[in-house]
C-alpha cells in the first residue's frame, strides 16, 4: 500500500450508500486519518459509531497502524460523540482554524494510539 491511499468502505442499506468510513493519508504500519458521513435521515441510531468501530479495528490489526486520527469542527457535538464512542481522545484544538458559511471555528483533533 503507497503512502496516502485511501481505503473507503460504502454503509449501504436496502442496495442504497447511505454513508461511508474511511481511512485517509494512510501511511502504513504508521497512521491514518479517519472520516466518515451519513445520510440525515438515518442520524442517531449508532450506524456509524459501529462503522467507525470495524474500520478502526481494521486499521490497527491489518494495516497494522499505531495512530488514527480526525478532525471535527467544534459544533459538531455528534462526530465527536462517535469518536469518544470508538475511544479516540481529544488531543487539543486549533483555535479559530476552521472556516464555514463565513464564520471561524476551532477545530478538534482527537486520536487513537495504539501503546
Ligand atoms: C457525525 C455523523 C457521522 C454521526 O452519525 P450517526 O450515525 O448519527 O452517529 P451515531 O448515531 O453513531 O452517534 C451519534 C452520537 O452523537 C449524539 N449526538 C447527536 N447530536 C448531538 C448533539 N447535538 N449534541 C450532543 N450529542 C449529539 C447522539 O445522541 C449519539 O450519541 P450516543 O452514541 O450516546 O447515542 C452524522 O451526523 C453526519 O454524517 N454528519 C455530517 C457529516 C459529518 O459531520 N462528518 C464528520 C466530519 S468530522
Amino acid at each position: 500500500m503507497k503512502a496516502g491511499t485511501v481505503l473507503s468502505l460504502a454503509i449501504i442499506k436496502n442496495r442504497k450508500v447511505i454513508g461511508a468510513v474511511s481511512l485517509n493519508k494512510i501511511i502504513k504500519h504508521h497512521r491514518a486519518e479517519l472520516g466518515y458521513w451519513l445520510a440525515e435521515e438515518y442520524w442517531q441510531q449508532g450506524i456509524v459509531s459501529q462503522a467507525v468501530k470495524l474500520i478502526v479495528a481494521y486499521g490497527f490489526k491489518c494495516l497494522k497502524l499505531i495512530r488514527i486520527y480526525a478532525y471535527v469542527m467544534s459544533p459538531n457535538k455528534a462526530s465527536m460523540k462517535v469518536l469518544k464512542n470508538n475511544g479516540f481522545k481529544k488531543e487539543g484544538i486549533l483555535k479559530r482554524h476552521s472556516v464555514k458559511d463565513d464564520r471561524c471555528s476551532d477545530l478538534y483533533v482527537f486520536a487513537k494510539v495504539k501503546r
